[in-house]
């Protein structure tokens, strides 16, 4: 079998996902076109052109941009829907998906039509594929504390088909310290919680996650590494890390595939599972980060099975349902 083939077929989850980054120029073309919205690109091509970027900032722009043609809860279906025929096609048994509502709120788009709309595709995707979803909502970072507070208010009406806050957007200048108070509330009301840490922000940011926002997971994490009493903490309490190598790349969190951390964070013990962040931007879906990175990096099958399983390990799913998922990848024949 061709290490192609091996990596598609192995059953695998997806964790760090953003549903906005899954957003492909085609769909949004033709959603800003029934929706009478105008894009300041002239083609696909054009648009796919400007993905180009040099760090979170350049990316962040263009990615709200993209967002803004997202108006009807039809549209946020069709959204997700076409990112679940992606899953299935890519042997992707679970995923766990983040979406950003105060980039529609702000907009003037309700609460309930951006997660009803998600929502329904997510239903979709367990009834047609028999796939298990979970949706984590993100708060942009670059906004205040009230705002928070403000979206998980909001959240609360929708508290089943939400399992956990997250943080992301622009990471410098905004530490998790920020948002303290409001994960505290999330907590109380019975939310797990996750952050983007480390991923242009320093090793005092990760702690912060640990210390004040109690994520039982990181987004990220490579400048983890930096601090070695902090990666023996990761390890010791096996939190895992979602890392996202084209991301990575893209972004220019490294300067090439072959210098990325994921193989050293593995051999240091750290629980780490590979993701694809937004893949419509970064041209790479799940399977594609799986493959250029394990090209890059060497690695072997072994390595392949491990990180699999990792990806069900790190999951919210109940050990019942990991335990499940992990024996298929080990009954998956090379
Ligand atoms: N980092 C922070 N915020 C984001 C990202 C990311 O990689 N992708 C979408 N929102
Ligand atoms: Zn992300």
């Amino acid at each position: 079998m061709t290490i192609e083939k091996f990596i598609c077929g192995i059953p695998k989850a997806e964790l760090h996902v953003h549903i906005e980054g899954t957003f492909e120029p085609e769909l949004m073309f033709e959603i800003a076109q029934r929706n009478n919205i105008k894009i300041k690109y002239k083609s696909i091509d054009d648009l796919r052109k400007a993905y180009d970027f040099s760090n979170l900032q350049e990316f962040l722009d263009i990615y709200y941009d993209g967002a803004s043609v997202l108006i009807h809860e039809r549209d946020f279906y069709d959204m997700t829907w076409a990112y679940i025929k992606k899953l299935h096609s890519q042997n992707v048994l679970h995923a766990e998906i983040f979406f950003d509502p105060q980039t529609h709120t702000d907009r003037g788009i309700q609460f309930s039509t951006v997660i009803t709309g998600i929502h329904k595709a997510l239903e979709n995707a367990e009834k047609e594929f028999g796939m298990s979803t979970k949706l984590i909502m993100c708060f942009l970072r670059h906004l205040d504390e009230e705002q928070a507070f403000q979206t998980l208010e909001q959240a609360l009406e929708y508290k089943d088909w939400i399992v956990a806050i997250g943080l992301d957007s622009s990471e410098i200048g905004h530490p998790p310290s920020k948002f303290q108070r409001v994960f505290e509330k999330a907590q109380a009301r019975g939310f797990l919680t996750v952050a983007h840490a480390g991923e242009e922000g320093p090793p005092e940011y990760v702690w912060e996650t640990l210390n004040l926002l109690n994520v039982t997971r990181i987004d990220h994490g490579n400048r983890a590494l930096e601090d070695d009493t902090l990666v023996q903490l990761l390890v010791q309490k096996q939190i895992p890390l979602t890392v996202c190598p084209l991301s990575n790349l893209k972004l220019r969190v490294v300067d090439k595939l072959e210098n990325h951390p994921l193989k050293k964070m593995m051999n240091n013990g750290l629980l780490v599972t590979i993701n694809s962040d937004d893949p419509a931007y970064f041209r790479g879906q799940l399977n594609d980060n799986y493959l250029k990175l394990s090209k890059a990096l060497r690695l072997t099958i072994d390595d392949i099975y491990q990180l699999a399983k990792n990806s069900f390990t790190a999951s919210f799913l109940s050990d019942s349902e990991k335990l499940s998922y992990i024996k298929k990848v080990d009954d998956y024949e090379k």
